[in-house]
């Protein structure tokens, strides 16, 4: 809920402007699609200018981090491997991996290998071999601002299926990016990335989703890629969100690994392909913050 402001007083952004010349229409315009029913983001998922400059240096930090596991990653390496170089990078740069110890996850990335959706855990045990396909989900905290992004790595003779369904995921991606307009809904946006799932023989995980992230490593709003067009949340320009779509080759079902409590598997053993990248809503579309 927005909270009243007077117009004389100073804005709730930080600008140090008056109200009335600053957020007040902004306000009013999100109101008054509150007012016809619509979910509308409340003040903490409007980022302030300072605050996305810090958003922003974290992703700088989380796209090296990424650029420098996509240069080190090779068939016969441990995922444990990759925790390490993670590690080592983020610490490097300034920074502090967001995974480790979030909710008790006990490591600074998450590796996640064919029917493996999402949260695989770094071990010793777990070698990549050829034609894996893998994702490598990496967050960063940089002076308390978070940073979330994910790239999908194909092990040297991926089949062209396997192939395939991680293009298409990244497209899914491209195309959720494509729908991101202020005063649309992250329903539009979830139903492009759904559309280009179902089109290519797919399907997308409907339990978990993208999420806010800036302050926090996990805000408000949840973000589902099989929402209906003019659904969901209102998106205005400052506010901050990953699109990241598990895209299953099979059907959408998962279940949890209950030996860890956290690693995500397809139901039916098929492959899932997952990218992520973290924007921002502008004026007239999205920055991206991490890749
Ligand atoms: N990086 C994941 C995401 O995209 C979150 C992982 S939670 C963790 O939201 F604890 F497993 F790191
Ligand atoms: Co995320």
């Amino acid at each position: 809920m927005i909270k009243k402001l007077g117009r004389n007083d100073t804005c709730w952004c930080g600008s140090g402007k008056k109200y009335k010349s600053c957020h007040e229409n902004f306000d009013e315009k999100i109101l008054s699609f509150a007012m016809q029913g619509h979910i509308t983001p409340d003040h903490d998922q409007i980022k302030t200018p300072e605050q996305l400059e810090g958003i922003r240096e974290s992703g700088k930090i989380n796209i090296a981090v990424l650029d420098y596991v996509a240069e080190k990653i090779h068939i016969g390496m441990t995922t444990q491997e990759i925790d390490d170089l993670v590690a080592e990078k983020t610490k490097e740069l300034g920074g502090i991996p967001a995974p480790l110890h979030y909710e008790g996850f006990p490591k600074s990335v998450c590796t996640s290998i064919n029917s493996q959706v999402c949260h695989g855990i770094p071990s010793d045990e777990d070698i990549l071999e050829d034609g894996d396909i893998i994702n490598v989900d990496v967050s960063t905290i940089y002076k308390g601002y978070f940073s979330d992004s994910s790239r999908m790595f194909c092990m040297g003779n991926v089949s062209d299926e396997n192939r395939k369904l991680v293009e298409v995921a990244k497209e899914c991606v491209q195309k959720g990016l494509e729908a991101v307009k202020p005063w649309t809904f992250l329903g539009d946006m979830g139903n492009a990335v759904h559309q280009h799932a179902l089109a290519n023989g797919y399907s997308i995980v409907r339990e978990i989703g993208g999420h806010g992230v800036g302050i926090e490593f996990h805000e408000e709003p949840w973000v589902s890629y099989c929402s209906k067009p003019g659904t969901e949340m209102l998106m205005v320009p400052g506010m901050v969100f990953t699109i990241e779509p598990m895209v299953n080759m099979g059907k959408p079902d998962i279940f949890v690994d209950e030996s860890n409590d956290w690693t995500v598997y397809t139901d039916d053993g098929k492959p899932s392909a997952q990218w992520e990248i973290q924007i921002a809503v502008t004026e007239d579309g999205a920055e991206i913050l991490a890749y």
